[in-house]
C-alpha cells in the first residue's frame, strides 16, 4: 500500500516496487493520475481513491486490501501536503490540512493497517517525513511541526512494536525534484534563482531524484534492513551532515 503513489516519489516508489515483483495499491487522493499510473504498470497495480485525513477513506481503503489480498505487508506512508508560511499568517485552515496529511495521515494508515500485520506477526512500515523535520527553517513551522511529528511518531511505534516481528522506520528526503518542489519554486518571484538557491543547499551539488528516494524506501520495505526498527535514514545529499 503506497500512500500518495500517483505522482512524485510515491509514483517512483510504485514503479520500483513492481519491477521487484509486488502487488501495489496506491491510495490517492488523485484519483486520475493514480488510475494513469496503473492501467500504465499493468495488472500489478491497483488504484483508489483516499484522502488519508479522513478515518472512513483509510478505512474503505484498508478494507479493499485486505479484502482482495487477505494481507498486507508493506504500507509506504508518503503523502504529504506542503506549506511555506510564517507562523502568525499561517491560517488554522492550513495548519489543519498540513497536520492531517503529513502526521495524522499516517497514524490512521497505521490504525487500520498494522493490527493484521501484528496478528500475522510480519509487516514493514515506512514513513516519509523530511529533512524539515529534523532540522529548523524558515516559514515551515506547519510542515516541519509535522514531520518532525512523524519521525517521533515513528519511534514510538517501533518500540510499540519492537516484539511484535513488525518494523517501521522513517525516510527524510532532502531537495528531491517532484510537483511539491515545482509548487514551491512557482511562489518565488524567480522561480530560475530559487531552484539555484535549492541546488547551492545541497552539499552534492544538485537536487534529488524521486527514483533515488524510492531505493531508500525499498531497503526499508525489504528483508535487507531486518534489523532496522525506528531508523531515520536522511536521503538528502549531505545536508544533516554539515
Ligand atoms: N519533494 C521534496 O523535495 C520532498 C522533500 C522532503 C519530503 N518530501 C515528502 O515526500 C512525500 C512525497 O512528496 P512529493 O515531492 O512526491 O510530492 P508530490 O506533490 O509530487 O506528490 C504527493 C502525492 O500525495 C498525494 N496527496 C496529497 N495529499 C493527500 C491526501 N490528503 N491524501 C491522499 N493523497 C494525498 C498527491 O495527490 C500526490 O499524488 C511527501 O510526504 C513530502 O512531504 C518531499
Amino acid at each position: 500500500m503506497i500512500t500518495g503513489g500517483a505522482n512524485g516519489i510515491g509514483a517512483a516508489t510504485v514503479r520500483r516496487f513492481v519491477t521487484e515483483g509486488a502487488q501495489v495499491l496506491i491510495a490517492d487522493r488523485d484519483l486520475e493520475a493514480a488510475q494513469a499510473l496503473a492501467s500504465e504498470l499493468g495488472a500489478a497495480v491497483s488504484a483508489m481513491a483516499c484522502d488519508v485525513r479522513f478515518e472512513d477513506q483509510v478505512q474503505a481503503v484498508a478494507k479493499a486490501a485486505y479484502d482482495r489480498w487477505a494481507h498486507v505487508d508493506i504500507l509506504v506512508n508518503n503523502a504529504g501536503s506542503e506549506l511555506n508560511r510564517s507562523y502568525d499568517e499561517t491560517t488554522v485552515e492550513e495548519w489543519d490540512r498540513v497536520q492531517d496529511t503529513d502526521l495524522k495521515g499516517p497514524w490512521l494508515m497505521c490504525k487500520h493497517l498494522v493490527p493484521k500485520m501484528v496478528e500475522r506477526g510480519s509487516g514493514s512500515v515506512i514513513n516519509i517525513a523530511s529533512l524539515n523535520g529534523l532540522v529548523g527553517f524558515p516559514l515551515s513551522t506547519a510542515y516541519g511541526g509535522a514531520k518532525g511529528g512523524l519521525v517521533v511518531f515513528t519511534r514510538d511505534m517501533a518500540i510499540e512494536l519492537a516484539a511484535t516481528g513488525v518494523r517501521i522506520n522513517c525516510v527524510c528526503p532532502g531537495v528531491i525534484e517532484t510537483g511539491m518542489m515545482e509548487r514551491w519554486t512557482d511562489l518565488m518571484p524567480d522561480k530560475q534563482e530559487a531552484k539555484r538557491m535549492l541546488t547551492s543547499v545541497m552539499p552534492i551539488g544538485r537536487m534529488g531524484t524521486a527514483e533515488e528516494v524510492a531505493g531508500a524506501i525499498l531497503f526499508f520495505a525489504s528483508d535487507d534492513s531486518s534489523l532496522c526498527q525506528g531508523a531515520v535514514l536522511a536521503v538528502d545529499g549531505g545536508f544533516t551532515a554539515q
